[in-house]
């Protein structure tokens, strides 16, 4: 097949970008959707941005689709448009490529969407400022559901803004040093003589000047660095771990979290996942940073079924929430979420710890965490457990403030509380 031509290359990362929302439009998430047998390895990054970018601003690109669109269309071609708009919006220095490469490739799901998509595009182009003034929606504005704005305006009424902003970025990529290895300002003269810059965000973590592909990062195939988020290294100190201490990562795919511990102290540590495809990135993680631990599939709500019986000193419960505070990463996260996710989850997140401080030894202490904004599965979680609970207290956090790290450019949005036996 003879190379693609760059304008060739557009239109098929269109299709391919058009399908990915469609997906994610149908329930699917978009790693999902972008991974499948389908996914062009060619037009990865191409793919990528078109979708990502789609969905980072589905809220007024939606809105805008909706006053240029008067009769319904296939959700495929609708999710094409939108990814066309993105990139007009993104890049209108290549506009008319732009309408002529997206007009092919509505033609490759649907021949007779042609004129239409043809219209509607260069309508957009015409009048595009008139139309973005009549998206005056909150959900166009800020490009979240009305549901999830609302709950963040009510939890955080002085920052609601700067959250929802923050959740539209383009992520950091954020390193942590593998001190066992070498120290970050070691690392960082490494960075620099392959002229790469980096900053020291504090402890473990260094904010990349830019993102790079994860097999250009020195030293990350060697176990010098992984790749974690400055405000999920918050995680492993807060759990004061040392040598010898018998310790549990109650929800360890794929192994950050498990990988740090194991970096701060020489500990008996056991892994564990529920969902056994995700079980041997704990081993792969582990294994490249030159550690091993116990690692089992296993539900951490039920013990009786990978429980040895023995308590735990420290016991790290990542639990699963709705991931409002990694957006920036996952922006189908913002569209795919449910209103009544929040309570279904808070109860599971409930009845996980519960189980889990059967487990934990007097004295010992459980960290509790998630990479959420909402109070419901955050804080209320934990009120809630320490009303029915004995014996349990929160202990104060130095950091972050009220143990809600909020996101911003430099980090993602994290709760933590630290609870102990007494
Ligand atoms: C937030 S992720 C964990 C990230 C991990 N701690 C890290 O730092 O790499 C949540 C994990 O919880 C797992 N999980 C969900 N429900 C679980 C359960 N009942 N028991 C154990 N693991 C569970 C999911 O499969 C998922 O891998």
């Amino acid at each position: 097949m003879p190379p693609l031509s760059r304008s060739a290359n557009l239109e098929l990362a269109l299709y391919a970008a058009g399908a990915a929302v469609a997906q994610v439009r149908a329930g699917r998430s978009l790693s999902e959707a972008l991974s499948g047998p389908e996914a062009d390895s060619n037009l990865g990054a191409a793919v990528q941005d078109l979708a990502y970018g789609a969905l980072r601003n589905l809220g007024l690109l939606d809105a805008i689709l909706a006053e240029l669109l008067h009769k319904p269309v296939k959700p495929a071609v609708h999710a094409l448009l939108l990814a066309a708009l993105y990139q007009l919006r993104a890049r209108p220095q290549t506009s008319h490529t732009t309408v002529d490469q997206a007009v092919r490739a509505v033609a490759r799901f649907e021949p007779a969407a042609k004129g239409l998509a043809n219209a509607v595009l260069r309508n957009y182009l015409r009048e595009a400022d008139a139309l973005v003034a009549r998206c005056n929606s909150d959900t166009a504005h800020y490009s979240y559901p009305q549901w999830w704005i609302d709950r963040v305006r009510a939890a955080w009424p002085q920052q609601w803004e700067s959250v929802l902003n923050a959740g539209n970025l383009h992520p950091p990529m954020t390193l942590r040093v593998n001190r066992r290895r070498l120290t970050p300002e070691q690392y960082l003269a490494k960075l620099g003589e392959r002229g790469l810059a980096g900053e020291h965000l504090g402890a473990q973590a260094i904010l990349l000047e830019r993102p790079l592909p994860i097999e250009s990062v020195p030293g990350f195939a060697a176990g010098e660095v992984s790749i974690q988020d400055a405000g999920a290294q918050l995680a492993a100190p807060l759990l004061d771990v040392r040598p010898g201490m018998r310790v549990l990562d109650a929800c360890a795919a794929p192994g950050g979290k498990a990988g740090h511990i194991l970096e701060l102290a020489d500990c008996a540590l056991t892994a564990l996942d529920i969902d056994p495809a995700r079980v041997p990135r704990i081993s792969d993680n582990l294994a490249r940073l030159g550690f091993s631990a116990r690692v089992v599939s296993g539900d951490c709500a039920s013990p009786a079924g990978w429980s040895d019986g023995g308590r735990f000193e420290r016991i790290l419960l990542d639990a699963p929430c709705t991931a409002s505070g990694v957006v920036k990463r996952h922006p189908d996260i913002k569209w795919l979420r449910r209103d009544s996710d929040i309570p279904r989850l808070a109860t599971s997140q409930g009845r996980m710890l519960d189980a889990l401080w059967q487990l934990l030894a007097p004295g010992g202490k459980l960290l509790y965490a998630t990479c959420s904004v909402f109070p419901q599965e955050n804080a209320q979680t934990v009120t809630s457990f320490l009303a029915r609970c004995d014996g349990a207290r929160r202990l104060p956090l130095a950091e972050p403030e009220g143990g809600q790290l909020l996101p911003d450019a430099r980090h993602d949005g994290f709760f933590y509380a630290l609870l102990e036996k007494q």
